[in-house]
């Protein structure tokens, strides 16, 4: 159906026209039924549905429909999989069109600075290339089914300490290197239907007011096309919001903030045609799933569990393993940990889901007659020794033949609201797996929580399996794990540092409540770990699996390569092994041209692939000039310094096998504009002013310039060594060249800026 949306504008009032940019209540839309149009719900997000029949809250203390709880995307991103998290953004917007819900609030693509913000179980990864294409695949699987996603948190929204408030102050490349990347990429392949913006200031300016992100970067770069809707809250000035690109206000101000748009449109403040505008954008989607609801969906409640339990599987992350798992049928087990028993399976806050039903490591065991027993040894919701249960906990484990700890974070540490303090499990935890480590060699330790904690015991442990928060699925699908009917195919979507002190933003985090200072930059998780070699106990991208891969024969498509080309990179992928698994290839982009202030290697590609036994397939990835280049601040965009890259592909960041090279040209050259302070360095790099200067220098310009006539003759007569001559002449600035050479040197060099200059303008 067809609908004039900009003819029905024209008819509304300029007060339905403001009521229509905020929400009725918590979660509605509003309705203008003379109109024919019919309110419409938005609903949390991101992995399940919290629908709030009645009443509403933004903190997940309110009761919510039961709906099925699915892995958050601390989990769903490290199975490196685009496709599995594509069929589970279908499932849930059947759910959502089964359950009349028109926006799903979801996904949370924020960047993992520290891994003490609370809401990390949410988010997707320390990885920007990693989020957006995880996020655009979940996008399109939600909205197949014409339900909207509500990318969120736009942004540089990486701590909840003071998160309404406090701006997050960070140079122009870090934002768009680290903080941007997945929003754009997620736009740009996938089109979310609407994107919420933060509630926190970037550099000063609140992102519901922000003319550069909403409009600039948001539509006028990246060409989004939906309606941006406030973060639940978190309009500070409602017309400026309007005025920045900011459409809808959510949950509404009972009025208040829709008055101040007619009071402003009447005096002038404000230009009618904005707020036609953001009328115009919400509509459209409004529109896009009234016309097209889906009387076929169902929210098959008993289905969707099995696939929550599939999804954990292909996400949970073996960390280490030496050869204990998979557990032995018959081995006589004994598992510890009350999350056996009551599995810690989702995190706090607004993302909370009434789960239709939890399946615990406890129930399946039993339920497949596994040889175990179970001792709680340690209670689920607080840090406290029991030293009843510790000793029956060491007990069993000495008269068993493996001992399998579920170990985890207590709701209480990790929720939406605020950021955890420190980087451990509780001590009661940690002492219990020392104790039962030193009587028991086949220690295995499964973990629920939303983010890296710190592991001391991690060299005594047989095994780790990583559940993370795995939904309501997370018993079972560790069980599978465990006794080997899936191999664990996950990798890391974030480092696992040793010490929280270690981290790259551990000086700065969480700011002083006013400000948050990225004085880390660009190096966040691997980036910065890897620059500075500190080691860390999992690498970004590790992960273990029951049989092993090799990666050989790298192919590059072209050995030079310029901008705006494109170019293909084969690799072959072999399972070593003896059973079918799933290999995760990881292509790292490395910059090898000598340009200051690039990371070590960036991911820019990946690829999971199922082998069996034997089994050797060719994986292939393409790259564009983007995958090779970083934001210039000069030239405001991306630029490739010519040189040589390194192309390396492999199972982690850490385990790189197989590698190639390729020469980038780039026709782009930074702005220059000569002054006083600009030096030879500069000058003899750039190829508009090298030929130039060269000349105007003589004899000191052929060393710069590489003559080596002129070298030879100057380093002759300079007695120096050519090296330091070099290094003394790029750093000198012109201005400098007048105090040794008098007068006469200085009307030259004025003459020369003047020239250069000129030429510069050609
Ligand atoms: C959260 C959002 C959420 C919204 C609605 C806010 O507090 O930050 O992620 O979608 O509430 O519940």
């Amino acid at each position: 159906m067809e609908r004039n949306i900009k003819e029905l504008i024209s008819k509304m009032t300029l007060e339905e026209k403001a009521g229509m940019c905020s929400g009725e209540d918590f979660w509605n839309l509003k309705s203008i039924e003379r109109l024919g149009i019919s309110s419409v719900m938005v609903a949390d997000g991101p992995h399940g549905l919290r629908k709030q029949a009645e009443g509403g809250d933004h903190l997940g203390i309110g009761e919510s429909i039961k709906a099925v709880c699915f892995p958050a995307a601390c989990a769903t991103t490290s199975s490196f999989d685009t496709e599995l998290v594509n069929e589970m953004g279908k499932v849930l917007g059947e759910e959502c069109q089964a359950e009349d819900v028109s926006v799903l609030l979801g996904p949370a693509v924020n960047i993992k600075r520290s891994p003490l913000c609370g809401r990390n179980f949410e988010y997707m990864s320390e990885d920007p290339y990693l989020a957006g294409k995880m996020a655009a695949a979940y996008i399109k699987g939600v909205q197949s089914w014409d339900v909207g996603t509500s990318m969120k948190h736009f942004a540089a929204n990486n701590q909840e300490y003071n998160r309404m408030s406090c701006s997050s102050d960070l140079s122009e490349r870090t934002f768009r290197e680290i903080y941007l990347p997945a929003f754009e990429t997620a736009v740009k392949e996938a089109q979310p239907k609407t994107v919420m913006c933060s509630y926190n200031k970037i550099n000063g300016t609140y992102s519901s007011e922000n003319t550069y992100l909403l409009t600039d970067i948001l539509r006028d770069e990246w060409g989004f096309e939906g309606y941006a809707v406030t973060d639940w809250g978190a309009v500070a000035d409602r017309v400026k919001g309007i005025q920045a690109g900011l459409d809808l206000e959510m949950p509404g101000s009972g009025g208040y903030n829709d008055a101040k748009l007619v009071e402003a449109v009447k005096n002038g403040d404000l230009d009618e045609g904005l707020l036609d505008q953001a009328v115009e954008r919400i509509l459209k989607v409004v529109f896009s799933y009234v016309d097209h609801r889906h009387p076929e969906a169902v929210f098959d409640r008993d289905k969707d569990h099995e696939k929550a339990i599939h999804i954990e599987t292909e996400c949970a992350v073996l960390l280490a393993n030496n050869g204990v798992l998979p557990l032995k049928k018959e081995a006589k087990v004994i598992y510890i940990g009350e999350y056996a028993e009551n599995p810690r399976y989702q995190g706090g806050g607004s993302s909370h889901i009434n789960a239709s039903k939890i399946t615990s490591a406890l129930e399946s065991a039993k339920k497949k007659g596994r040889n175990i027993s179970y001792v709680k040894g340690f209670p689920a919701d607080k840090d406290a020794i029991d030293e009843k249960e510790q000793a029956k906990a060491i007990e069993a484990a000495k008269n068993a033949d493996a001992a399998v700890i579920f170990a985890g974070l207590p709701d209480v540490i990790e929720s939406e609201g605020y950021d955890r303090k420190n980087m451990r499990l509780p001590d009661c935890q940690n002492k219990l797996i020392e104790a039962v480590a030193g009587v028991q060699q086949n220690t295995v330790i499964v973990l629920h929580n939303g983010s890296p904690i710190e592991t001391p015991w991690a060299d005594k442990a047989a095994a780790v399996l990583e559940m993370y928060l795995g939904g309501q699925g997370v018993g079972e699908a560790a069980d599978r794990l465990l006794y080997g009917e899936v191999n664990p195919s996950g990798h890391l979507a974030e480092t696992f540092p040793i010490r929280l002190e270690d981290t790259p933003s551990y000086l700065n985090f969480p700011g002083d409540g006013k400000t948050v200072d990225y004085a880390e930059g660009i190096y966040v998780g691997y980036r910065y770990y890897d620059k500075k070699n500190i080691p860390v106990r999992w690498a970004f991208g590790h992960g273990l699996s029951y049989t092993s891969f090799s990666y050989s024969n790298l192919v590059i498509s072209a050995d030079k390569m310029e901008d705006n080309e494109t170019i293909t990179v084969t690799v072959d992928v072999e399972n070593t092994g003896n059973v079918t698994g799933k290999a995760v290839a990881q292509l790292y982009v490395s910059d090898k041209t000598g340009t200051y202030g690039r990371p070590i290697k960036e991911l820019k590609g990946f690829s999971k692939v199922l082998l069996n036994p034997g089994e050797k397939k060719t994986v292939s990835f393409e790259l564009s000039s983007r995958d090779f280049s970083y934001y210039n601040e000069e030239l405001k965009d991306w630029y490739a310094p010519s040189g040589i890259y390194e192309i390396a592909i492999g199972s982690a960041s850490d385990d790189l096998t197989a590698a190639g090279k390729i020469t980038y040209t780039t026709q782009k050259l930074l702005p220059l504009h000569v002054t006083g302070a600009t030096t030879l360095g500069e000058l003899f790099k750039d190829p508009r002013t090298s030929p130039i200067v060269t000349k105007m220098m003589g004899q000191a310009g052929g060393i710069m310039s590489g003559g080596e006539e002129e070298q030879e003759q100057t380093v002759a007569a300079l007695g120096s060594d050519k090296e330091m001559m070099e290094a003394m002449m790029t750093g000198m600035p012109l201005k400098s060249l007048i105090s040794f050479g008098g007068p006469e040197m200085g009307a030259q060099i004025e003459e020369m800026i003047k020239l250069l200059n000129e030429q510069l303008k050609l």
